[in-house]
């Protein structure tokens, strides 16, 4: 072992434990005696750090020099308050190279087992098509881009995503779909909220059938009980029975079986209970489906259209519901609008539903969704089509039927004799012996109460029920059995059940089937977006920093892809032992004492801290604490969070720096002193300055018996220099897809782990199969939420190392600072903490400009799209102000490039108040310009074709293009379209 540490690989084949526990068992004094300086200096362990962070030590010196400061240590001084400074810098494995780093993921990924997998319960074997995994799963271009809040230069992604709304509608015969969200389960306890805010029903409580998915269940009951709901679980027939504003059914159910449920559902309807029905939608390719048997909502995985299991996630979920509904819809929802020439754009719809402006009267807290495996997953339809998915369902279907009627042959019993793709098996006294048989035939089945269950999926082979066969004992031809079937293939589901009705009719359905079609298609799509590929996206609070190839590779590695989340443990164990040193990793930052890897984004995270939190209070006989004190400047998720768990949120000002209002908080402590469960606070704040009195703010809420949760999506600010432990807080969800590099998928995955203090750590969600921490409050659909993309957060510390995280903040605040002190001049900053410094962002006012000249903060937003760059987040957290974070990665040429489009653009701003150009007709309020614009006849704009386009002499060497004009939000409101445009409504124009 020893001898390794003298080669270039020091960990290769090492387990990475061992690595880690050598390298800090070893002392710095031994390491330096075995790495001499020259083997040090020629070494390619801390290569990474250079890579990931942007300027070179001689920019940092040129930064500095214009920032005015004499160092980069000085200018952390000067800007981080002493009092929360890191007493000692964290405690590390050393950095590792790509290499070294690939070699310890690979021992990780080698210790989980991938076996042959029938387990279902909402999970399946896909074939991802590989044209979409080279094309998009593993394409940059696809999976940094962020969120299509500015459509025009996102038009690719929106068309996607409009593209699985269409599918989801056509699949499950609803009339509105949303584009994603987390999972399954939580999917579902979103149906059970529409129900209550759609529905007319006074009852208070919601019906599950005790045949849906166990973890959807727990995840409803978690819901349930913090929103104040009562859950009833019973046999589907007994809801007729019930006065309950809400149901939930599964079709097919958890065990296989396929029943119509028209009846039950107009039944309920009748009683004024809303109905929803968790689906598959490849199975709804043959069974009729859901909304044509009455559903108000339908919700389901879109996982098994190509998106591997991964252990549990990231997969897109999707919701549907009827047209009357759609305002309650909670997520996003993809639109159609028009451009300011009259073309045809797609959108994000219904805005105004987000938390950013409803707060705590949002639908529901959801941000971050599932974009890029929406898109993955509206892509595998598109290229199997209606033709190519109902293909896929028949063989599915019939290896089922082959399974069901060989088993049923040799004497076994099914719990149900209708089935898609999934038996029951009633195995009785066998079941223990079966299930070990199946096991050691390297087979993984369902083991239920004296059942064993197997599902079915588009991997299934002759050879897989061959080897099926042989576990039960089974002496059946595979062929006759199928010669049998084929005379009536769908016996097993029942004639009201078999779907009559067409689906993905539209032509981007029936296009796109080669592989060269399909490979254009994906191109033309990401060609009209604007993503990391292209370069800097200054997204204040969104940390857009670069997601190294190195970190992306084992994502899309088997052993980390085809692993079912309740496979036995022992198969994950390469899982277990990653989450475990991620959890330490994440410990060490933050200076928390535990971890839950469960949430799925940063909301979903707060809604798991919050729930701890209301569990701490409950368990030391003080539940009736209920007031969450959340400042002004907070993120919308942040209230609509709070009201998820029935707390009453009471704001607390910001004084004209910014910062929280101390005065005004005591007023709100001592007012709600005795109900007070907590605060919600954002460090450095949502306005970009580090608060010197945050940990007087912790005491104050400590000392009146509530909890501090501190929202930790601007941890970019704080790795390396304090942490949220130290500052004083209790607890904080980290969005793995900001600080740690998990890439934002154009709107999705992410991942919001919360780390916690050593008390609230009883109170961390746990989960009904696998979890670690118990079985109960579950708030995901597997215990290690979206498990497959951890390794991109591990990867990215592992090659950091201690110091190269340090840096990476350093240069965060350095950069920050650099291109605020580039635009002062030019535009007012609106907040600046110590010595006139911001932390990793900063906010410029747009709102005196905008009196002055009559352009707004948006129109700067579109101009700089000609300029090739994506705006900055845009009024957020303040209205009429553009908030700018070009975080550690961006080099200072880009910096320098963005700053200089900025003050271009202020300069135009000055000649529209000059009167040079008319205030309805100049090159921001017709921005973007497009190559349509360029080439046509008609250019009757008081500017030059090249001044619209081609501003600067930058996009003069390289371009990037919106593809339409500005979209109009309004029009798109108003006349909403959330499906696929015909193609000759694009023809039309
Ligand atoms: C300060 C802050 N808190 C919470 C969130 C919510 O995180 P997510 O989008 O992952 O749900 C965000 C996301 O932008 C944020 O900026």
């Amino acid at each position: 072992m020893m001898g390794q540490l003298f080669s270039w690989s020091v960990f290769t084949d090492n387990d990475v434990k061992e690595s880690n526990t050598l390298i800090s068992a070893v002392s710095p004094e031994k390491v330096k005696e075995i790495m001499t300086e020259l083997l040090q200096s020629l070494s390619t362990q801390n290569e990474f750090v250079g890579r990931h962070n942007g300027p070179n030590s001689a920019d940092q010196q040129k930064m500095l020099a214009t920032v005015n400061a004499p160092s980069l240590d000085a200018l952390i001084d000067q800007t981080v308050p002493a009092q929360i400074r890191l007493e000692a810098p964290m405690t590390l494995a050393p950095a590792k190279s790509e290499a070294d780093m690939l070699a310890a993921m690979k021992h990780f990924a080698n210790q989980n087992q991938v076996k042959r997998t029938f387990i279902g319960q909402g999970y399946y074997n896909t074939f991802t098509p590989n044209v979409i995994l080279r094309n998009v799963l593993e394409n940059p271009g696809w999976y940094t881009a962020y969120t299509p809040y500015q459509p025009e230069i996102s038009q690719g992604r929106l068309e996607a995503l409009l593209n699985f709304q269409q599918m989801v509608m056509d699949l499950t015969g609803m009339d509105i779909a949303n584009a994603s969200l987390l999972d399954e389960a939580t999917a579902a306890a979103e149906a059970m909220t529409l129900c209550k805010r759609a529905g007319k029903s006074k009852s208070n409580t919601f019906f599950v059938a005790d045949d849906v998915h166990p973890q959807t269940i727990e995840v409803i009951k978690t819901r349930a009980k913090f929103i104040g709901f009562e859950v009833v679980i019973g046999a589907i027939d007994t809801l007729t029975d019930m006065d309950v504003f809400g149901a939930l059914l599964q079709y097919p159910t958890t065990s296989g079986e396929v029943r119509d449920l028209t009846d039950i559902i107009a039944n309920a309807q009748a009683n004024k209970t809303l109905v929803a029905v968790a689906s598959d939608l490849l199975a709804s390719t043959l069974l009729k489906p859901a909304g044509e048997m009455g559903a108000d909502v339908v919700i389901g995985s879109a996982q098994r259209f190509g998106v591997p299991m991964g252990y549990g996630g990231p997969h897109a979920a999707f919701m549907a519901t009827r047209d009357k509904h759609k305002r309650t819809m909670p997520g996003r929802v993809i639109g159609v609008s028009i451009d300011a020439n009259g073309n045809q754009a797609l959108r994000m719809a219904m805005q105004t539903r987000e938390q950013h402006i409803r707060r705590e009267k949002a639908t529901s807290n959801i941000c971050t969704a599932q974009a890029l495996l929406a898109n993955m997953a509206s892509f595998y339809a598109v290229y199997h089509g209606a033709k190519g998915l109902r293909t896929i369902a028949r063989r599915t279907h019939h290896m089922t039927a082959i399974l069901a009627a060989g088993l049923t042959k040799s004497g076994f019993e099914l719990a149900n004799n209708s089935f898609f793709d999934t038996i029951t098996i009633n195995t009785g006294a066998q079941t223990e012996t079966l299930y070990n048989q199946a096991q050691q035939a390297d087979l993984n089945l369902r083991k239920l109460p004296n059942q064993l269950g197997i599902s079915l999926d588009e991997t299934t082979t002759q050879a897989d029920i061959a080897a099926l066969f042989e576990v039960f004992g089974v002496d059946q031809e595979i062929s006759t059995l199928s010669n049998e079937i084929a005379g009536n293939e769908f016996a097993a589901i029942p004639e009201a059940c078999r779907r009559t009705s067409d689906y993905l009719t539209h032509p981007v359905f029936n296009t796109h089937h080669s592989e060269t079609q399909m490979m254009r298609y994906l191109k033309q799509l990401e060609n009209k977006d604007f993503s990391l590929t292209h370069g800097m996206i200054p997204l204040g609070s969104c940390t857009m920093k670069l997601n190294a190839a190195a970190e992306m590779i084992p994502i899309t590695w088997p052993e980390f892809g085809a692993i079912h989340p309740f496979a036995p443990s022992e198969q994950a164990a390469g899982y277990a032992a990653l989450a475990i040193d991620l959890k330490q990793k994440l410990c060490e930052i933050t200076g928390y004492d535990e971890f839950s890897l469960q949430p799925n984004s940063g909301a979903s995270g707060e809604y798991a801290g919050l729930i701890a939190i209301q569990r701490y209070h409950e368990s030391r006989g003080e539940g009736h604490r209920n007031v969450c004190l959340i400042p002004s400047s907070a993120h919308g998720t942040n209230p609509a969070t709070a009201s998820m768990v029935s707390m009453k949120v009471v704001v607390v000002k910001c004084d004209d720096n910014g910062n929280i209002d101390l005065g005004d908080l005591a007023d709100k402590i001592d007012k709600h002193r005795d109900n007070l469960s907590s605060i919600m606070i954002t460090y450095p704040s949502t306005h970009g300055v580090y608060e010197q009195q945050v940990k007087e703010v912790c005491e104050m809420v400590h000392a009146a018996g509530g909890q501090v949760y501190l929202d930790g999506a601007n941890m970019n600010a704080q790795v390396g220099l304090t942490s949220p432990g130290f500052i004083g807080s209790d607890v904080s969800h980290l969005n793995l897809h900001k600080t740690f590099c998990i890439p934002h998928g154009g709107g999705g995955p992410g991942m919001g782990p919360i780390g916690v203090k050593s008390h609230l750590a009883p109170f961390l969600p746990g989960h009904i199969e696998n979890g670690v921490q118990g079985s109960d409050f579950a708030v995901s659909a597997a215990d290690l939420g979206s498990a497959s993309i951890l390794p991109i957060s591990w990867a990215y510390i592992a090659m950091m190392g201690a110091p190269g995280l340090t840096d990476a903040t350093k240069v965060a605040i350095l950069n920050a600072n650099y291109v605020m002190e580039r635009l002062r001049p030019h535009f007012p900053v609106l907040y600046r903490g110590n010595n006139g410094r911001v932390a990793h962002e900063c906010i410029i006012d747009i709102r005196p400009l905008k009196e002055a000249t009559g352009i707004s903060e948006e129109d700067i937003a579109k101009r700089l799209m000609d300029y090739g760059f994506h705006a900055p987040t845009m009024s957020f957290p303040v209205a009429g102000t553009l908030m700018v974070e070009p975080t550690e990665s961006e080099d200072l040429q880009e910096l320098d490039r963005f700053c200089d489009a900025m003050i271009a653009i202020r300069q135009e701003m000055d000649q529209v108040k000059d009167g040079v150009w008319p205030l309805d007709n100049n090159p921001l309020v017709n921005a973007p310009h497009t190559q349509v614009d360029l080439a046509s006849d008609d250019w009757s704009r008081p500017y030059s074709r090249e001044l619209g386009c081609f501003p600067s002499s930058a996009t003069k060497r390289w371009k990037y293009w919106p593809t339409v004009n500005r979209v109009d939000n309004v029009y798109g409101d108003r006349n909403l379209i959330c499906s696929c445009p015909s193609i000759d409504s694009y023809e039309d124009k």
